[in-house]
């Protein structure tokens, strides 16, 4: 190596590296529970575990585990298969409400199997889920997936009644973090649950994980409008086609002028780019400052997100944790 006149970076922690012999065995417990006597559930299931996925939720609960001085715990394994359960779940039920054509880089589940079906597999993975939670015979647990499941579910039908309309930005964020943190909430939370952590700390990893799942959010959906389907896996230009006014729209459509905005309205209420392009509705965007100000709010979440770790301990895992915030808001799929 060639002696540098700067400091050199400091070797890039390998979050994964830490956790991967543990995600593989989320992964064998994922295969295991995916089973039904139904033929047609059980390859849904694998169908949609075999499109690959982050597995940032069972990832996220199996740090914050760690963090909480309790690695390669069997518990925080068994929950981590536990919320991508649930994620999967409402995966195949969020396609057939958005209409979504692909992902994961694949048919969606109702595309291959239709709505019916993939509605009732959605149903049944979920109950799998809480099978598996009560099986742990821990009222906590349950009551903490359940109140997330209703709260995604509230989240997702609340973003059905807002279709097509402008919403006030305060009221947008209310909605992503029903959809989308409370899940990123529930998994860091019972990460530290699985840890045996003071009540005090599996409620800061809790707000530590709804900041993080903010943060997210807010990055899938500047992704919407910014990546290529090929690197996401799933359509770009759906959000504004399905009728989510998302906060790259929302910033960008409060500072556009009338025939701007009827450009909004028109794809909206199309369902398609025929009438103004995705090119001029990006345009707009970026002419507005849409994505400029939505990354600026996603990284103020990722902010908020890592200042909640300060009293862990020192360790490898918190470090893990100190990173994902800002890999979140610097992702491209
Ligand atoms: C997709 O989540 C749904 C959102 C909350 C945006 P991910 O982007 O984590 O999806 P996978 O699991 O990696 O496919
Ligand atoms: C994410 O909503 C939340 C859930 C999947 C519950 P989106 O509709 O933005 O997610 P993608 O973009 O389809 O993954
Ligand atoms: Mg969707
Ligand atoms: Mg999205």
């Amino acid at each position: 190596m060639h002696a540098s006149p700067e400091s050199p970076a400091p070797p890039a922690l390998d979050w994964l590296a830490l956790i991967r012999p543990d995600l593989e065995r989320v992964e064998g417990q994922l295969q295991r529970e995916a089973v039904s006597a139904i033929a047609a559930i059980t390859d849904i299931n694998h169908y949609l575990q075999q499109g690959g996925g982050k597995r940032l939720r069972p990832a996220l609960l199996l740090l914050a585990a760690g963090a909480c001085g309790r690695a390669g715990g069997e518990l925080a394994i068994r929950l981590a298969a536990i919320v991508e359960m649930v994620h999967s779940a409402t995966l195949i039920h969020d396609d057939i409400l958005d209409g979504a054509e692909t992902r994961r880089g694949r048919p969606a589940t109702h595309r291959k199997w239709g709505a019916q079906a993939s509605v009732l597999a959605g149903d049944w993975l979920y109950m799998q889920s809480f099978r598996a939670a009560l099986r742990e015979r821990n009222f906590e647990i349950l009551e903490i997936l359940i109140e997330l499941t209703q709260k995604m579910v509230e989240g997702e039908l609340r973003q059905r009644e807002m279709l097509g309309t402008v919403v006030a930005p305060a009221e947008h964020r209310e909605l992503i973090e029903r959809k989308t943190a409370c899940l990123f909430a529930a998994a860091a939370r019972l990460g530290a649950l699985a840890a045996d952590a003071s009540p005090e700390r599996q409620r800061r990893l809790g707000d530590y994980g709804r900041h993080l799942g903010m943060a997210f959010q807010m990055m899938d959906d500047i992704l919407d409008y910014t990546a290529s389907e090929a690197v996401l896996g799933k359509p770009v230009g759906g959000d504004l086609r399905e009728g989510k006014m998302t906060l790259p729209a929302l910033y960008a459509y409060a500072g556009a002028g009338a025939g701007e905005r009827a450009q909004f309205e028109q794809v909206m209420r199309d369902g398609n780019y025929a009438g103004a392009s995705f090119e001029a509705i990006l345009n707009t965007v970026r002419r507005h400052g849409g994505l400029q100000q939505a990354r600026a709010e996603s990284r103020r979440e990722a902010e908020l997100a890592a200042a909640c770790l300060p009293d862990l301990p020192d360790s490898p895992y918190r470090a893990a944790l100190a990173l994902l915030p800002a890999l979140a808001v610097e992702r491209e799929s």
